[in-house]
């Protein structure tokens, strides 16, 4: 039974997530109430909360109350915070920016463990943002698949979405999301091995982790041979049992696990503007 004694915790929205009321965020928050958040954090995997006024350095601060910051480091941050990344589709763009099921950054060395997003301009209809979980999707596959997914490697890069034949890479996503999805200096195309199913440094539980976006092949296999895993994991994942979907207003803002949580930006809403501001938190390394 959840107790909390400064914040209260709706998380009748869905299978995962919870929205918080009774907290500003962009005032600094007592320790008693940081503790509460993370605490309902671990219970829903992605925390909702709504009419929220976070500048880009409030935005940062609330973010580090949960730990060190991270830089993303394929785009440019707003002048006012190295930390704060503006993602934004306007008005007469066509591709959006996350619009497949992924968690962030999960080819970096370290990937981020949180995301705090949080929605500056959002279109009158669409735009929502749906979340999977990961973990009840990881315990409802057969007992002989887990048994062989926990023993396999992945191989993740960034290559498949920002290196030279990626997706951002594209005429069309140049045109659309601008220049600062580039990477020149060669990081774009690297890669790091990881494992497919990663546990929690936090509750121990195993989540699915590889994903079609930014896992290349399974360690060892050709990537003919680890697409249709990649495929069955994301179609089992995305299942309408494991997902939420959060529709934004002006001043919502969402935090979310990226060890345990995927998420996928819906590109429903041309002619119309949205702007979303980004700040990662450091993770560790998945195992
Ligand atoms: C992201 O994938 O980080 C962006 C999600 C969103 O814009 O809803």
């Amino acid at each position: 039974m959840e107790q909390y004694q400064y914040i209260n915790v709706d998380s009748s929205l869905g299978p995962l997530g919870a929205e918080v009321s009774g907290v500003d965020l962009s005032q600094p928050l007592e320790p008693e109430v940081v503790q509460e958040l993370h605490q309902a954090w671990l219970a829903h995997h992605v925390l909702f909360f709504h009419d929220q006024d976070m500048s880009p350095t409030a935005q940062a601060q609330f973010a580090a109350n949960f730990g060190e910051l991270d830089q993303y480091k394929f785009m440019q941050a707003v002048d006012e915070n190295p930390y704060v990344i503006p993602i934004v589709k306007e008005a007469d763009a066509t591709l959006n920016f996350g619009g497949g099921w992924h968690t962030d950054s999960s080819y970096q060395a370290i990937p981020p463990k949180a995301t705090v997003l949080y929605a500056v301009e959002v279109p009158e209809e669409g735009g929502d943002t749906m979340f999977a979980n990961a973990t009840a999707a990881f315990e409802a596959l057969s007992p002989g698949m887990k048994e062989n997914l926990l023993r396999w490697q992945g191989v993740y890069s960034p290559k498949l979405v920002h290196g030279s034949s990626g997706f951002y890479k594209s005429e069309e996503a140049e045109e659309n999301l601008g220049n600062s999805y580039g990477g020149d200096d060669g990081y774009a195309e690297t890669e790091v091995v990881h494992p497919l199913i990663r546990t929690h440094a936090e509750t121990g539980e195993k989540s699915i982790y590889c994903g079609l976006a930014h896992t290349v092949n399974i360690d060892g296999w050709s990537r003919e041979d680890s697409l249709p895993i990649f495929r069955h994991l994301t179609d089992h994942l995305t299942q309408d049992q494991f997902v939420t979907r959060f529709k934004w207003g002006q001043g919502s803002l969402a935090m979310w696990d990226n060890r345990r949580v995927f998420h996928y930006a819906l590109n429903d809403y041309h002619g119309q503007r949205r702007e979303m501001h980004r700040v990662t938190i450091k993770g560790e390394k998945p195992a």
